[in-house]
Parts: C-alpha cells; structure tokens; sequence
C-alpha cells in the first residue's frame, strides 16, 4: 500500500505510488478495464483498473463495486491531460470496505422533493459538494475581513425574551413556563456591546417563522451582524460595499474549481468593486412605476420592496444596488428617522445583482430615547422587554449604525442557484424539518 494521499494532493505525487479512501462516485465498466471514479471529499480522480495488470482479487472488487462503496484503492499517479481533474491513477489494488446498498440518487435526473428528502446523501453529489465549499469560504471571508478590521466577535443569545424584526414570524417556546422566541436577529444585543467594544459582530444561525414559500427564504439562516458606534448611515454603505466586495474576490481566488462545477460565469462576479450605485427609495419607486409588469409598477408609495421589485431594480445594475431612506412605516421600529423628511428612515438594503434580490438590510438607529420610546409603542411592542435597549439610550446614547448579511442569499448569488435551499447544509423550510 503506497502512502495515504488526498486527492487535492496528487498532483505533487506523479510517479509515485499512492493510496486514495474513498468511495466510489462511479464507474464505467469495459470489459478488461474499470473505470472508477473515486472521490475523498477533497476531489475527485479517476482510476483505471486492467485485468492484466491487477491481481484477480482486486479486479474482482473494480468489477463488483457499486456506487457510493467505500474504498481504499492504490496505484501510481499519472499525469493526464485527457483525465478529469488532469491526473488519473492506475491501479494496483482495490479493496472495498462496505460494498454500498443499490444508491438512491443515481447519474439521472432526480426531482427536488426527492433529492431533499435524501439531502443526507444528496450532499455527496458534486454541484453540493461545490456548493458547500463555497458557503465555508464566504464565511471565512466574513470573518477574516471583520477581525481584520476592527470588529470584535460577541455571540449573541439564541433564546430572547422579546421580537426585533416583527412579532408575525416568531418562533415560539416555552422557557420554564414564560414565553420565549428564537432569535431574528442579533442586532439589539449588538447595540449594547458596541457601547463596550466600539465595533462588534454576531455571527450565526437566525428563526423566522416564514409561513409562505418562496426561493429566497428559510426558516432557520445564517445571518453575519456587523454594528459600529459612530457611524452614519454613509459610513454604514462604505462598510458594506467593501466586505461584499472582498467576500465575491475571496470566493474567485480560492473556489474556481468549484464555480466551474457549477457552470457559474465568473464575469459579473470580478465586477463586484467598490464603489457600489446608490438610489433613494423614492426614485425605486418612481423607476418602478414606469415599468411595462404590472407586478412591479402595481407599487405604490409606502410600500416595501417585493422580489419582483427587487429583482427588476438590481438587473439595472452589474455591481449590488444599494436602496436607502425607506418610509418609516415600512422598516423596522429602530431605524433613525432621516432630519430632512421625517416619514424617512436612514435605512438601507443591498440588492444583489442579476436578480438575486437583498441580501443586506440595515441601517442607522434611532440614538434619541424619546423616538424610541414612541416607537415601541406604534409597534406594539411589550415595553418591559426593551427597558434593557432603552437604557442604552440613557447612558451614553451615539449615534450608530449596522446591518445583517444572510449567508444563504450571498452563497445563493455567488453560486448563481436559483433557489436558497442547497446553500445551507440541511435546509429548514415551511413544510420541511427533515431529515
Ligand atoms: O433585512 P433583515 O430582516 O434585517 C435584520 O434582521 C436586521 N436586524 C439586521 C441588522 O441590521 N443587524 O435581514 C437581514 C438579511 C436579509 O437581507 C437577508 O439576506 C437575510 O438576512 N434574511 C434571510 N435569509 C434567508 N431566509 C430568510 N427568511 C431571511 N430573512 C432575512
Ligand atoms: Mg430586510
């Protein structure tokens, strides 16, 4: 048995006889020659196994190897021009460690609910495994250029006593016999920490309770939660055009192989540059209107921004469109009202190029305690559960600003899926907890 090597290694092991675990992905079989397409989770190589050239017992084993067996193969690495992945290996040994029951998800088509219903499997497959690789990237991207620049990591709880993004898509549980609610958003306990650390970022999963299906929403996502004290609502959109920025860079240096896997032109992707086109929601609206759809300049004033009219916006454009000073009555009850028009907010929205629609919201906050507290009262909102939000009002209140990346729609866009589903490793959808 030659020396362990990962697939992503075999080029610097030419000529060398080298030892690939596995499984098999799968197999041409002509007669004299197997053909095994064997995969490690690091890549894929093909390796050739000749009748004459093996001895019986492990062409016995190429021949009877089913898909998705797990395998220890050996052989000596050849560089291959014709290969997949430009090496092949010729094989020596092939021993199976558990010959695979007959695999549900074979080369031919497969419908969705099928595929999510074996997503534990399903994972195995190449454009997943692409997929999957290019998630981990953007969110080592996020972090790196957080830490990079100035953020400090503070987790916030997961368990809240109380809504941040509006009471309709809670989730509720009970907690030793009081009402509690998975987190929306990280962004009010962000609003504290920044007044001890200066910029802060939470960083993990989020609950909405969307009770409608649609390709761009989960009910469990991962969401990035930068907040800066001292920053307005233009520092707010310089932040954010530079992190997405170097994200989409990130993923272009490190992940080619895998946009390749998943056909992704990469051109609109090395457009992705600051400085990013920035448009008034009033202007949105008044371009809206004068489209020919009726399913987008059906909008009116007042309005939030749906996904057909995100998506007719963001075509407009080849780099993320920023969107700001929506209506207060459209956004959440902790925006900052804009000085110049008080029915404004200092919020704004990312939306995505080619259509892939938002993927940021955020936005200055309210600093003055008496907004707010007016606020939390035209929303309904139980006042007892802010005292601890209101407090920092009190003590010390800046002027601030920050903003949630979700994870999937960025993974989504950079990708080029259609759908949000295979961007998260075991999707949560209405209809689907399983498996
Ligand atoms: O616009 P949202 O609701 O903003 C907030 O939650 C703010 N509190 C964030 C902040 O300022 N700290 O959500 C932010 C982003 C959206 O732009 C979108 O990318 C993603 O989170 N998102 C979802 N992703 C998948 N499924 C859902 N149901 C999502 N809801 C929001
Ligand atoms: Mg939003």
């Amino acid at each position: 048995m030659g020396e362990q090597v990962y697939i992503r290694d075999v080029a610097q092991h030419v000529g060398e006889e080298i030892t690939v675990k596995g499984w098999l992905y799968n197999k041409t079989d002509k007669g004299r020659l197997q053909f095994l397409m064997l995969r490690d989770g690091t890549g894929m190589i093909q390796g050739v196994a000749f009748q004459r050239e093996i001895s019986p017992a492990a062409f016995e084993a190429a021949q009877a190897i089913t898909q998705e067996s797990s395998v220890i193969a050996t052989g000596t690495v050849r560089a291959d021009a014709r290969a997949p992945g430009g090496h092949e290996l010729s094989l020596s040994d092939v021993q199976i460690v558990q010959l695979a029951e007959e695999y549900p998800i074979t080369p031919k088509e497969h419908g969705i609910e099928f595929l999510m219903e074996n997503r534990h499997l399903w994972l195995r497959s190449s454009q997943q495994w692409a997929v999957l690789r290019v998630r981990a990237t953007v969110i080592a991207a996020i972090r790196d250029w957080l830490d990079d620049h100035g953020f400090l990591l503070v987790d916030a709880p997961i368990l809240t006593p109380a809504a941040c993004e509006g009471t309709t898509t809670l989730f509720q549980t009970d907690y030793f016999g009081e009402n509690a609610y998975l987190t929306q958003s990280g962004q009010l306990y962000n609003e504290a920490t920044i007044m001890a650390f200066g910029r802060t970022y939470c960083f993990g999963p989020t609950f909405r309770a969307e009770k409608s299906k649609t390709r761009r929403h989960l009910t469990e996502f991962w969401m990035v939660e930068p907040e800066m004290a001292y920053a307005d609502l233009e520092e707010c959109m310089r932040v954010e055009e530079q992190f997405v920025s170097y994200i989409v860079q990130r993923v272009l240096e490190q992940r080619a192989e895998e946009l390749a896997i998943l056909e992704r032109d990469t051109a609109p992707l090395e457009a992705i540059v600051p400085p990013f086109p920035r448009m008034r929601y009033d202007d949105a609206i008044a371009f809206l209107q004068e489209q020919k759809d009726p399913a987008v300049s059906g909008i009116a004033w007042g309005e939030d921004l749906g996904a057909p009219h995100e998506t007719t916006l963001g075509l407009q454009h080849n780099k993320p469109l920023f969107v700001h000073r929506y209506p207060t009555q459209c956004k959440a009850f902790y925006m900052e009202a804009d000085p110049e028009n008080a029915q404004l907010s200092l919020s704004v929205d990312m939306l995505a190029p080619e259509g892939y629609g938002e993927i940021i919201g955020g936005g200055q906050r309210t600093a003055s305690l008496e907004l707010l507290e007016q606020r939390i009262v035209e929303h309904n909102l139980p006042r007892e559960a802010f005292a601890w939000y209101l407090d920092l009002r009190r003590y010390g209140s800046v002027p601030h600003s920050g903003f949630g990346l979700g994870v999937e729609r960025t993974v989504a866009w950079v990708c080029g899926l259609h759908h949000i589903r295979q961007t998260i490793p075991f999707p949560r959808t209405l209809g689907r907890i399983y498996p």
